[in-house]
């Protein structure tokens, strides 16, 4: 694969992407348009807007003539698309612009990337469209999309999009299903960074509920590995599940994260819960594993003290996405709680 088009480039999984393309792919050229929503941050590309392989433009999934021109112009073969509103606590606040970008915004790709007969259309998705487990039992690709959050639906929605393109007009397409990701240059409004980052500034770390809900924790780096073997050896049409078998209940990863920090546990605070919480996310990798020969290579242990580590180290990144519309919406979302 030589050109292609990544959407949402400037965000947290998508930076990754661009880095680890550029870095281990670099006979391939990467357009990267991004409309720099909140979390969509050019530091996180530091270093790399300079690289002849690399063109960011600054725009609209959801608009027709810009993507049309973006594909024309750099003759582009495969559109990967991280982006999204990813964020279930802001869906459960302002739905409609989930549906905007990650339905619609969809909606206009995969029309262009069927118009201009494409190689092939990536889907990055989520794990959350399959719904909530109970104690047992594993999400497959098989497993019915039941999604629970306004952030989910849109994400099965559009996955539904993309199959019907593929079913109705032969789009190659690919869905990779991921669990939660963590990782250098995530958005501290997602759980992890959000608590290292309070802790680092001695502030309550608001666990939901109980705490014992459950998350499959994926190191964000070998999210792309997968992502990549999918877009470059996969069979059009198929679906992959990738997990980083890593299943931890909140506080035993907030533990883990204090105690790295050196700070008292006196600090987890429980709150409010979010509503309509999934109990428990996990995943069952082995189509991807046995398949494309992908495996996660970062235990858990492994990731989060290099993630911590990586926070401390870059507290210049943190301190200026930790400001002005960040501030703000932190401050409504925990008023009251
Ligand atoms: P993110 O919120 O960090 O980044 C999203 C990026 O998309 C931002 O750079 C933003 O500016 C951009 N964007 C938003 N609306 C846009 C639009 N209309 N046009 C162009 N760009 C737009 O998200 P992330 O965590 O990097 O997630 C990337 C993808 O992976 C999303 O599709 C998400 O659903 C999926 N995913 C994420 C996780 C996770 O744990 N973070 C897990 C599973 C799946
Ligand atoms: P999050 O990072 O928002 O990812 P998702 O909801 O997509 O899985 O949340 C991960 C888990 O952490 C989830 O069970 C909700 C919980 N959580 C808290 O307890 N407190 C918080 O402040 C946040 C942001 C999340």
């Amino acid at each position: 694969m030589k050109r292609i088009l990544v959407t949402g480039g400037a965000g947290f999984i998508g930076a990754n992407f661009v880095r680890m393309v550029l870095d281990e792919h670099p006979e391939t050229l990467v357009v990267n348009l991004d409309i720099l929503t909140y979390a969509g941050n050019l530091e996180n590309l530091k270093g790399y807007t300079d690289n002849p392989n690399h063109v960011f433009v600054k725009g609209d999934i959801c608009d027709p003539d810009l993507v049309n021109e973006l594909v024309d112009k750099y003759e582009i073969e495969a559109i990967v698309n991280f982006a999204a509103e990813s964020h279930v606590d802001r869906s459960l606040v302002e739905p409609g612009v989930f549906i905007q970008t990650n339905v619609q915004g969809t909606l206009n790709l995969l029309k262009i990337a069927l118009d201009k007969k494409l190689d092939r259309f990536l889907q990055v998705s989520t794990d959350e469209v399959y719904g909530s487990l109970g104690p047992e039992g594993y999400f497959t690709e098989s497993t019915p999309l039941s999604p629970n959050s306004p952030y989910s639906a849109s994400k099965a929605s559009a996955d539904m999009l993309v199959c019907a393109f593929g079913h109705s007009w032969g789009l190659p397409y690919n869905i990779t299903r991921c669990s939660n990701n963590y990782g250098q240059y995530q958005f501290p409004e997602k759980m992890i960074p959000l608590m290292i980052n309070n802790a680092l500034n001695d502030k309550e770390l608001p666990i939901y509920g109980d705490g014992l809900y459950v998350r499959d924790w994926l190191y964000v780096y070998d999210h792309c590995t997968a992502i990549w073997k999918v877009l470059t050896e996969a069979e059009p049409q198929t679906i992959y599940n990738v997990g980083g078998n890593n299943e931890k209940a909140n506080l035993e990863v907030v533990r883990l994260i204090l105690d790295r920090l050196g700070k008292p546990d006196s600090l987890i605070k429980h709150v409010k819960d979010r509503p309509g919480h999934d109990r428990r996310y996990a995943i069952d990798s082995s189509k991807i594993m046995g398949e494309l020969g992908w495996k996660p290579t970062v235990t858990f242990e492994e990731g989060i003290v290099q993630t911590i580590d990586w926070y401390l180290d870059n507290t210049e990144w943190l301190n200026h996405v930790v400001s002005g519309q960040y501030q703000q919406y932190y401050e409504d979302m925990y008023a009251g709680r």
